[in-house]
């Protein structure tokens, strides 16, 4: 690839761009710094209230680091416990703390992590109080979040200098979906960015970085990597050596990243910072699609269980999967499938490759030289109303047998409770659930599933 002046000057023009939307300007940055400064004091009020000492409010995050994208107010703010503090006195009075300073939000709601924390909104800032423990190092931590404290040392040692380098990798990641450690997006979690932004030096060297990537590429910032990890990507985590940075990276997002850094490395362009305008599937499109494909779909469609999207989406895959094994067992098979959540409702949403068979099938049987064997299945196919006679087929007895199940829908309604399934996802289903077919997927009366089906078909 020849790179000219031309190039040069029009990839600087793009990155001033995107700069001039995501970052803040001192006023908004300002403004952060004060809603954080008093939040963390209401912290330190209520903690002193507990008669404990050494209980103490930190902010953490990007919204401590600078790394944050204009008009995303999020602040995580820590409520640090000693070491040596009781599990559960860090669980009631971290939770009583987070509650009194909440009870300046203008909303807040309790969440459930491995210990409980309130999210509360301060106008327009998203806030999550979460108590932890204020251990010796990394590698003793007590809950997965003590680590937190110690990526935001390790990030501000390092990151002076770099900050517009992580807004446009995060944004860029955003533009591309694949921004986000959370179970649903499978993504880049923003600590993975910065990372990768001190370990390569910039936002255009992680993506010519990424032009060479290949599955298992693993990068060792401190070198002290302890462990063997199986994952696509294996950045091992500063604080911790035990820990795979990018262990929530599915395959698919880190092969989606490598072909936007491509595209962008051959091309630069604002667009590719930012994700395309959803569309929804008209009713024409829905018939025109289905008709020129050919193929039936299929959607099982049943109450969304009342749980955070990090315990969902798990148990919508693991339906997903089930019901793709057992549709492919009796010999149903899958083109493409997905998963959709709305308001209310929840689906498993197939394409079929086959969604019809015979009422006929082939059942085998042993080779014919293993006597007693053969004997019996001779024995009982001869009695048995079997569509043929046991016949000979490279060197074993086979019948034609009547097929169970010849309507993928009957399939589903008569075995998906016999299926593996999730906890809560399981519970909706065993109270009920319904299987839609082709133009009764257009009833679902929602305007998400529309984008979703736009998605669907890759349109
Ligand atoms: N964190 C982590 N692993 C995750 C998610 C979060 O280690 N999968 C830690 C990181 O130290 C992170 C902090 O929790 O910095 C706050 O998480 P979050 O708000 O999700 O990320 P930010 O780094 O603040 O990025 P963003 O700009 O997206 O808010
Ligand atoms: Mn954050």
């Amino acid at each position: 690839m020849k790179f000219h002046l031309n190039d040069t000057m029009n990839a600087n023009n793009i990155i001033n761009d995107v700069l001039g939307k995501i970052k803040p300007v001192p006023a908004e940055q300002q403004r952060m710094q004060e809603v954080a400064d008093r939040i963390i004091s209401l912290v330190d009020i209520a903690a002193a209230g507990t008669g404990l000492t050494d209980v103490s409010g930190m902010l953490v995050g990007s919204a401590a680091r600078g790394t944050w994208i204009s008009g995303e107010h999020d602040l995580d703010i820590f409520i640090s416990f000693p070491e040596d503090t009781p599990v559960q006195d860090l669980k009631t009075v971290g939770l009583n703390i987070a509650r009194q300073v909440a009870a300046d939000a203008d909303n807040s709601e309790e969440r459930y992590a491995e210990h409980p924390y309130i999210h509360a909104i301060f106008s327009d800032f998203k806030v999550d109080l979460v108590p932890c423990f204020r251990v010796a190092s990394a590698a003793r931590i007590k809950s997965a979040v003590d680590r937190t404290p110690f990526h935001n040392l390790f990030i501000l040692d390092r990151i002076e200098g770099l900050e517009d380098e992580v807004l446009l990798l995060k944004q860029f990641m955003k533009g591309a979906g694949v921004y986000g450690s959370d179970l649903r997006t499978g993504g880049f979690s923003g600590y993975l960015a910065e990372l990768l932004v001190v370990h390569y030096g910039s936002f255009m060297e992680v993506l010519q970085a990424a032009n060479s990537w290949k599955p298992g590429i693993t990068i060792d910032i401190i070198e002290h990597r302890n462990r063997q990890h199986n994952d696509p990507l294996v950045v091992v985590d500063p604080t911790d050596p035990v820990r795979n940075v990018a262990a929530a990276l599915t395959l698919d997002r880190f092969a989606g990243f490598i072909d936007r850094a491509r595209q962008y490395l051959d091309l630069p362009a604002m667009e590719l910072f930012f994700p395309g305008k959803r569309v929804m599937l008209s009713d024409t499109e829905f018939y025109n699609i289905t008709t020129s494909r050919g193929t039936d779909l299929l959607a099982v469609v049943f109450n969304k269980p009342d749980v955070v999207d990090d315990l969902l989406y798990p148990q919508l895959f693991m339906l997903h999967n089930s019901i793709t094994d057992l549709l492919s067992r009796h010999k149903f098979s899958v083109l493409n499938g997905d998963v959709w959540a709305g308001d209310g409702d929840a689906a498993v949403v197939l394409e079929m490759e086959v969604s019809c068979l015979p009422p006929v099938k082939k059942h085998a049987g042993p080779p014919v030289w293993e006597g007693a064997h053969a004997g019996n299945f001779k024995q009982k196919y001869l009695q048995n109303k079997g569509l043929s006679r046991v016949y000979i087929e490279n060197g074993r007895y086979v019948v034609d047998v009547p097929r169970l199940y010849t309507d993928p829908v009957e399939l589903i309604k008569n075995e998906l409770l016999n299926c593996r399934l999730g906890k809560h996802v399981g519970a909706c289903i065993r109270t009920g659930f319904e299987v839609r077919k082709d133009e009764g997927l257009q009833e679902i009366d929602c305007a998400e599933f529309r984008f979703f089906l736009k998605e669907f078909f890759k349109l």
